[in-house]
């Protein structure tokens, strides 16, 4: 029987540094399949690079076993090359996105391992650099966001948002980290949710209603097995579906009760969730994913907040157009 290979690990080809050795082989895809393009250790030349973004070939794949090895080589990667002042703002962006795709996969496969938090850290600190290099670096960034849906991706397109939120309202770098880490962490919990609730198409019992909204708080437990948690860090994952109204959970906390960047990754989330496509709807378009929030605003969620991410996003967009 012919069946579908594993999910291979992407890597888009603009996040390669030409030249640089790729210590895994790499796989074109071909439908549900994926044929070899380099072996291990090859190198890959500018002109070859740009040869394929021509022909409109984006994404390279690495076999799904290398999965720490690919997030240890990318964390070598942001370290050694993110920091190059006359690297591309483009090719930033691919590796920033690709570089935390494949961290926040290695962290959601093993959540309760040791360095969670400060592996998060790292990730949120190369964002909140990028993002401060302007309005271009928030869009190219925000525009690379995909609609499928994977926890883990969301999580990283929600900590890109609630960075760029926090930037927008000049919120200081410290309290930025620690909003971008509870982001990037804010569904760490669902990895203790049975599948089969987190995939249901259809509307969920009350007992997996009471599974389903544990996961805030079991995030929180999950963490701090091993680690020191601050104070924003664990607001924004334990409070992120919270709504000023009294309506969300798991405390049905009021208004100013809810600290700030549960607020902000509250709107991130919404927002990163309109904008995904699900086998039960399209993914709304940018606009009127800011429609929906708009009106959200009204009883659940922070309307300053709803503003800024659309000063973010819309500003970004139009002048991309
Ligand atoms: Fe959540």
């Amino acid at each position: 029987m012919n069946l579908p290979q594993r999910r291979y690990l992407p890597i888009r080809l603009e996040s390669i540094k030409p030249e640089r050795e790729i210590p895994f082989d790499l796989f074109l895809r071909d439908g549900e399949h994926y044929v070899l393009f380099r072996r291990a250790r090859q190198m890959l030349t500018r002109g070859t690079i740009d040869k394929y973004v021509d022909r409109g070939i984006g994404d390279l794949y690495i076999d799904p076993r290398h999965q720490r090895e690919l997030a240890q080589f990318f964390e070598e990667c942001l370290a050694t090359e993110f920091v190059d002042p006359l690297m591309p703002l483009d090719r930033k962006a691919a590796l920033l996105m690709d570089a935390s795709r494949s961290i926040m996969d290695s962290i959601f496969d093993d959540p309760a391992a040791p360095k969670v938090l400060r592996r998060a850290r790292a990730v949120v600190d190369y964002t909140i650099d990028f993002v401060s290099l302007g309005r271009d670096a928030v869009s190219s960034l925000t525009q690379l966001c995909s609609h499928e849906y994977q926890t883990y991706v969301h999580c990283l397109q929600v900590s890109i948002y609630a960075v760029a939120i926090g930037n927008q309202m000049r919120l200081s770098r410290e309290f930025l980290a620690c909003l971008g880490e509870g982001a990037l962490l804010h569904d760490l919990g669902k990895t203790a949710v049975a599948s089969k609730v987190l995939t249901k198409v259809g509307e969920l019992t009350v007992g997996e209603w009471v599974e389903m909204k544990r996961h805030p708080t079991k995030g929180l437990e999950l963490l701090a097995q091993n680690e020191a948690i601050d104070e924003r860090t664990r607001s924004a994952i334990s409070g992120h579906h919270e709504r000023l109204d009294g309506s969300g959970y798991p405390e049905g906390l009021t208004r100013d009760n809810i600290a700030l960047p549960a607020r902000i990754v509250a709107v991130a989330d919404v927002y990163d969730a309109l904008t995904t496509e699900f086998p039960f709807r399209p993914a709304h378009t940018w606009e009127g994913a800011l429609k929906v929030l708009q009106e959200e605003a009204k009883a659940g969620l922070d309307a300053d907040v709803v503003r800024e991410l659309s000063v973010v996003i819309g500003t970004g967009r139009r002048k991309s157009k």
